[in-house]
């Protein structure tokens, strides 16, 4: 069932626990606020807060302990609590990530990658269209920053995601500053990658902050790490307006998660992403009317 509230296609602000009663006393200047429902799920008097500010905000629901790629299956507990809480808030859009983070009753404080391969495919597909039938949601799933490969992947992401959307009639949450990341550290195309993906299926966008590390691996080498602890860098940035040119507009989330900064630091993240989508469209708009 979709939610009563339209999807904005401005830019967003993910909303983290030291900003909410901020939030509830200020509405602050933004079309939409993201949650991970996991800071909510044990927190009555901040799940009481969201819902204010669900009255005022369209919200989108990014979990990030429902692990579509378990082996071990979905932890249904902690999908029938995702589901109240969605039926307490109504969120326009739900999300997660394309990795794996239990194992079992075991909880791992870390989003870890998958082999591409028919296999992976099939249990991911399937464990995808449990998530959507017990939220009764389209699930966006979220491309991975990526680390290292796999010997046993027989596909690239890309091919992985795409075929994903047919089997499991999911969407996508491109996240722009994972494509920069994963395109260093695996050394692909970041922009190949953009043009591979199926744009009908894009329902979002994150921008977030990365840190430059010494590669250990590679004397001299840097690996770029998806930290959330940073202004997005000016190359994200470039990215981003190349992915809006290949998507359109669509809704774009400021991601920052760590070495949190002032509410008003993610407001003027936010207002770049509009203001770098509305340039972009005014001057597609003047282009075709030459
Ligand atoms: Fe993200």
């Amino acid at each position: 069932m979709p939610s009563i509230h339209r999807s904005p296609t401005s830019a967003g602000i993910g909303l983290r626990l030291p900003h909410i009663e901020e939030a509830v006393a200020t509405r602050p200047p933004t079309a939409w606020l993201e949650i991970h429902p996991e800071n909510f799920i044990a927190n009555p008097h901040a799940t009481e807060l969201l819902s204010d500010l669900a009255r005022s905000y369209p919200i989108s629901v990014h979990t990030v302990g429902l692990s579509v790629g378990s082996a071990t299956g979905i932890d249904r507990r902690h999908l029938a609590r995702v589901r109240t809480l969605i039926a307490l808030i109504d969120p326009v859009l739900v999300s997660g990530h394309l990795a794996w983070s239990t194992h079992g009753s075991e909880y791992l404080n870390d989003l870890l990658p998958l082999p591409y391969n028919v296999e992976t495919m099939r249990f991911v597909a399937d464990q995808l269209a449990e998530v959507q039938d017990g939220l009764g949601r389209t699930f966006l799933l979220e491309n991975p920053s990526s680390y290292v490969g796999f010997s046993g992947s027989t596909m690239t992401e890309v091919q992985f995601l795409n075929e994903l959307v047919d089997r499991a009639d999911c969407r996508l949450l491109c996240d722009i500053s994972n494509v920069y990341v994963s395109s260093h550290n695996m050394g692909y195309d970041a922009r190949a990658y953009v043009d591979g993906l199926p744009a009908a299926a894009i329902g979002e966008l994150h921008m977030g902050g990365f840190t430059r590390e010494e590669d250990e691996a590679t004397p001299g080498g840097e690996v770029l790490v998806d930290t959330h602890a940073t202004h997005v860098a000016d190359a994200a940035w470039e990215l981003y307006a190349y992915a809006v040119g290949r998507f359109g507009r669509r809704p774009t989330l400021i991601e920052w998660d760590n070495d949190l900064p002032a509410l008003a630091a993610l407001l003027d993240e936010a207002r770049r992403a509009d203001d770098m989508a509305t340039s972009l469209l005014d001057l597609e708009v003047s282009r075709a009317a030459r």
